[in-house]
């Protein structure tokens, strides 16, 4: 099907999906989970959608004054890596959200030069963690315990990793990239509707914690549009942050702070947690998808591989001829992503504890006995899918990318789980703690949040990193960076940031449309696939429901915050995710 036929025939879908999705059942994967703060996709302007040009440097992110963060350092003289602390401190204070000091993630560079680097700041299971602290006597999951209790809190990463990036490779100094970051916390920004909406998904929560309720609500009631958030408390430890470093917040008085109020509230935290946490750098996973290098986050998270999984199974079909949202190319993209996820659940875990298969998994061979597993005519129940390495003989997050004007590239997608984390702020440092424990097996076979049913691999254990499905990635074409991509959205950033490389690769979209178009997630258990509205037209639905697909109607999930490089024009294009307003891409 032709580019401006699909696009047509998306367009014709939408408005039976939009009705369909006022009586969307409840998804599988916890609502709170999930990012679902975006508008409905924007179909009717799909085929219109452009993206932000640039000759020289782009930064995309989820907050419009955390991308001008990013642009000025830039403009100052810094590069990818300096822009990217900065913005990734600016975030944690204007999209308190998602961005974040108290959580940690996951960050890949493409130097000019030509190397790939993978920096890992994920967040570590405290010392005293046991694999069946979220289960009762009697074995059960206690609701609630991985995700809002202190118990749910790792130790965070992201300011060491944050840190430890510009020491290797940034140009400027702490003071220097902090700077504005302060000055947003100090001084205040008035709030606009897409900060609003993000905030009104937690508001009732913020009003049980009074050092939350100080600083998020407004004497008690939910901020407005046009209201100036200031936070004091958050400037003050980004000060101290700037001053001493990373000391001061794994050894000084921010662990303090943070041990103490786990102390109070029945966490586990305590400050050789904090001084025994690392960063590691390592080299990132990769894979050839039709003449490009796809560069992405090896474990502990599992987003890279299974990526790259699902592309080598996908790659001998006609996807550019079979077209976007179309029969065949929703079937195999949905199993491919069920056998992918399968062998995620059951072989990836935090490298520092066990031995990630990522050679058989993404071999040639095991690709080839996946594809000899799926029916050109019928959906596979899940249920005869098991993670298997047979046959190979032989396997809230935020997400934001920065390009600069010499061809550097930093992909960065970090997080505190769930939008606003585990909700708890400790004392007065006044940023969120994460919920990242929930990521980890609390029982296995029992999903998690994002519905994941994982097995024994990513069992709680001492100073483990729970496995991620976080995917910044860069793409290259002949060693030259070609696009920057990756999403929030648990367990659909797998889905999400292929989609963004295939709707572009093989469906000839713009990287605006790439990352606008309406998407589907297929995870494995539970048995169905995800679709915002408007991804299948009703032919498309009842041809897949024939086969034996059951669809689930997600309004919006994901914000792919992308950088393309044209190969004709050679411009940038820098594109924010429809779904999240709050966004923005500038270059000059
Ligand atoms: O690391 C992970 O895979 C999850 N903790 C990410 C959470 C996330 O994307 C939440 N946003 N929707």
């Amino acid at each position: 099907m032709s580019k401006a036929n699909m696009l047509v025939a998306a367009v014709i879908a939408a408005s039976a999906f939009l009705a369909a999705d006022a009586q969307a059942e409840q998804t599988s994967i916890s609502k709170q989970a999930l990012d679902v703060t975006g508008p409905a996709t924007t179909l009717q302007t799909l085929a219109e959608a452009k993206p932000v040009t640039a000759p020289h440097a782009m930064v995309v992110t989820a907050q419009h004054l955390a991308t001008q963060v990013g642009v000025n350092i830039l403009k100052q003289g810094g590069n990818a890596v300096d822009a990217a602390v900065a913005v990734g401190y600016a975030l944690a204070v204007v999209h308190p959200c998602c961005g974040n000091i108290g959580g940690g993630g996951f960050m890949v560079i493409h130097l000019a030069s030509g190397k790939n680097l993978f920096l890992d700041f994920r967040e570590k299971a405290p010392l005293k963690a046991t694999p069946t602290m979220f289960q009762d006597a009697q074995g059960n999951v206690v609701p609630g315990l991985s995700t809002k209790s202190f118990l749910a809190v790792g130790v965070p990463g992201t300011v060491m990793g944050l840190n430890a990036a510009l020491k290797k490779y940034g140009t400027m100094t702490l003071q220097q990239v902090m700077a504005p970051a302060i000055a947003l916390a100090k001084d205040g920004y008035v709030l606009q509707q897409g900060d609003i909406k993000i905030l009104d998904t937690r508001n009732k929560d913020f009003a049980e914690h009074p050092n939350v309720a100080a600083i998020f609500l407004d004497h008690g009631q939910p901020y407005k549009v046009g209201d100036k958030l200031v936070q004091p408390q958050l400037a003050r430890t980004l000060e101290l942050i700037a001053k001493d470093g990373s000391k001061v917040f794994y050894k000084g008085p921010i662990a303090r702070a943070v041990v103490a109020a786990s102390e109070q509230n029945g966490g586990l935290l305590t400050m050789k947690d904090f001084a025994d946490y690392s960063v590691a750098w390592s080299k990132p996973v990769s894979c050839e998808y039709r003449g490009y290098e796809v560069i992405s986050s090896p474990p502990p998270s599992s987003g890279g591989t299974t990526v790259c999984e699902i592309l080598q199974i996908i790659k001998p079909y006609p996807f550019a001829k079979w077209g976007y949202g179309s029969v065949e190319a929703t079937h195999y993209l949905a199993e491919a992503e069920r056998f992918a996820f399968a062998d995620r659940n059951t072989y990836l875990g935090d490298p520092a504890f066990v031995k990630n298969p990522i050679a058989q998994l993404l071999s040639p061979q095991h690709a080839a006995w996946i594809r000899a597993r799926i029916k050109p005519d019928a959906a596979t129940p899940s249920s005869k899918v098991k993670g298997s390495l047979g046959g190979t003989e032989g396997q809230h997050t935020t997400h934001y990318s920065v390009v600069d004007a010499k061809g550097n590239a930093v992909s960065v997608t970090y997080t505190i789980n769930f939008l606003f984390g585990v909700g708890q702020i400790a004392g007065d440092t006044g940023f969120f703690l994460n919920d990242e424990m929930d990521d980890f097996t609390s029982k296995p076979g029992v999903p998690n949040a994002f519905g994941l049913v994982q097995g024994r691999i990513d069992e709680v254990r001492p100073g483990k990193r729970p496995l991620s499905s976080m995917t910044p990635t860069v793409v290259l074409r002949k060693g030259k960076l070609f696009m920057v991509t990756g999403s929030p959205g648990g367990s659909t950033i797998i889905s999400t940031t292929m989609e963004s490389i295939i709707n572009v690769v093989d469906f000839g979209m713009n990287m605006q449309q790439a990352v606008d178009a309406p998407r589907m997630h297929q995870q494995w258990l539970p048995d169905l696939v995800m679709v915002e509205p408007g991804y299948l037209t009703p032919a498309t639905q009842a041809a897949l429901e024939k086969m034996g697909y059951t669809f689930k109607m997600v309004h919006a999930w994901g914000a792919d915050e992308a950088i393309l490089r044209n190969s004709k024009t050679h411009l940038l294009e820098g594109a924010n995710d429809d779904r999240r307003t709050s966004g923005l891409a500038a270059g000059y």
